[in-house]
């Protein structure tokens, strides 16, 4: 079935098409999510922009095919910024937040004249920006937007459940609960994230929490900048009703106007017309080089046997860490597809000739490793069983809709919360946090693909057809994604 492509055309009288401007956080996950709503809002016939920075912009156009994906929207384009960061930065990392910095001081004075340069709002066009759709974990486009008089809505990349938690971590400090008083302190319960009190523990709050300075200015960042939102005109999540009701909920009572939108690439899939995988490969967003070798290795693997590894875009890991998740790995006797990320393991250059005979024989027999995988791609496969993740909500929300039970490691940020729901809250998975032994690894990989793999299939069955049911005709995001566009359309 071909794409249904709104027709952007100007009758005569016709009020004008709206002309939006989508500018995500410059990070895979971020441009991932964004880049599918983009392609929603154009299929849907509004006229967009799409603003990357400089460095993933490059990086976007050398490994997929987005530009040619694009072009069959006549009202599409792509605009570049600056990050403000020198090109051989890592953007990864401990290395990560720096970008938080220099986006305000070099990036938001540009993106202002940007829209100010003269062509009224028009981001070089000639067309007046009706509304920017901006990462909200960025308000600084709320103040340029209020300044040209341009609404500005927040779209979060994170989950509704996470999303709560830093709205809540002003309360959480008011109440005295925090910072957390050393490792002795991680499992006393938070009280004061309205919804959670009986299941969130100090180690389950967002990374940023995890200091013992509450002036700590990556804490003040998450909090400050979520604080914001209200600011926008609305809040779109890439969530869905069935999934994070409840939390919803509290988050309307200080963001009224919420779109729930999500699983935006199940969303955009069917949109699309995509009925099976076979289109997935030519719509990567992809900022690193995909090996597709690993699809033909999975051909050749038994049903529901793999454990899929990856850790995101940002995760980094010692040498150490490797080797005790490579033990686990081989330990388990389960099969593997592992990504390694480039750069991933901290001057990770040690070669195969200080790996020990076993791991490189455990890999030959049952694993495969890549640089980066086709996820989304790879995460359907009739041959993998369960995921071992960061808890990226990207990777989560992936993994909910193809119906694979995870196991969670989760790096910074968000992903200590949303570990916890997918454990505590929805049973989809097992959180293995602040630990990284061979022993625990090995028992909780065979836990995933064996002892409690059918407890946890009743769940993420169910919770798969949620998310089907919540994108298809009349379903909750459906719904939500069309009131979107006509407000979009009603913005003057
Ligand atoms: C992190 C977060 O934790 C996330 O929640 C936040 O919104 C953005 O920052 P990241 O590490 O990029 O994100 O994780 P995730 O949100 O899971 O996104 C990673 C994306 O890269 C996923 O869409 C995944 O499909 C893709 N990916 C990952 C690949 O395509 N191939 C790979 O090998 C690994």
């Amino acid at each position: 079935m071909k794409p249904q492509i709104a027709h952007m055309e100007q009758r005569p009288n016709a009020p004008p098409v709206p002309h939006v401007l989508v500018f995500p956080l410059p990070a895979q996950g971020h441009v991932n999510s964004m880049l599918k709503l983009a392609e929603l809002l154009a299929l849907a016939g509004l006229q967009v922009t799409f603003l990357n920075t400089d460095h993933n912009h490059d990086r976007l156009v050398r490994y997929t095919n987005v530009q040619a994906r694009f072009a069959r929207f006549p009202g599409f384009q792509f605009k570049t910024i600056t990050d403000g960061l020198p090109a051989e930065h890592p953007r990864a990392g401990d290395h990560f937040m720096e970008m938080f910095g220099t986006l305000k001081s070099v990036t938001k004075p540009l993106f202002r004249n940007m829209l100010f340069s003269g062509q009224s709002n028009s981001v070089s066009s000639g067309r007046p920006v009706t509304c920017i759709i901006v990462d909200g974990i960025l308000s600084f486009p709320i103040d340029v937007g209020d300044e040209l008089g341009i609404p500005v809505i927040h779209f979060r990349t994170i989950s509704a459940c996470c999303f709560w938690a830093y709205f809540c971590i002003p309360d959480i400090i008011e109440a005295g609960e925090l910072p957390i008083r050393g490792n002795g302190d991680m499992d006393r319960l938070i009280t004061s994230v309205p919804d959670m009190e009986t299941f969130l523990r100090c180690r389950d709050l967002p990374s940023y929490c995890r200091v013992s300075n509450l002036a700590d200015p990556n804490l003040q960042l998450a909090a400050d900048e979520t604080r914001q939102s209200p600011r926008a005109r609305a809040l779109l999540l890439n969530t869905f009703e069935e999934l994070e009701g409840p939390v919803l909920s509290h988050i309307c009572t200080r963001c009224p106007k919420i779109y729930t939108i999500g699983p935006l690439h199940l969303l955009l899939k069917l949109k699309l017309g995509c009925k099976t995988t076979t289109l997935q490969s030519e719509s990567s967003n992809s900022l690193f080089k995909v090996d597709r070798s690993c699809m033909t290795w999975l051909d050749a693997q038994p049903l529901k046997s793999v454990v899929y590894v990856s850790f995101g875009s940002i995760a980094k890991m010692t040498k150490n860490e490797r080797m005790e998740f490579w033990y686990g790995l081989v330990n388990s006797k389960q099969r593997f597809l592992w990504v390694i990320r480039p750069g991933m393991v901290d001057d990770g250059k040690d070669g195969d000739s200080q790996t020990p005979a076993e791991l490189v024989e455990g890999t030959k027999e049952r694993g495969y490793l890549v640089g980066w995988a086709p996820q989304e791609e790879v995460l359907a496969h009739p041959a993998i069983g369960g995921f071992l993740t960061h808890s990226g909500w990207n990777s989560t929300l992936e993994s909910i809709v193809a119906g694979v039970p995870m196991l969670c490691w989760p790096y910074f940020a968000d992903q200590q919360v949303n570990s916890r729901f997918v454990s505590e809250v929805w049973k989809l998975g097992m959180d293995m946090k602040d630990t990284c032994d061979r022993v625990i690894v090995e028992k909780m990989v065979n836990d995933l693909m064996v002892e409690k793999r059918e407890e946890l299939l009743k769940s993420t069955v169910e919770m798969a057809r949620l998310a089907r049911e919540s994108v298809s005709e009349s379903g909750s995001s459906y719904c939500n994604f069309e009131r979107l566009i006509e407000d979009i359309r009603l913005m003057r």
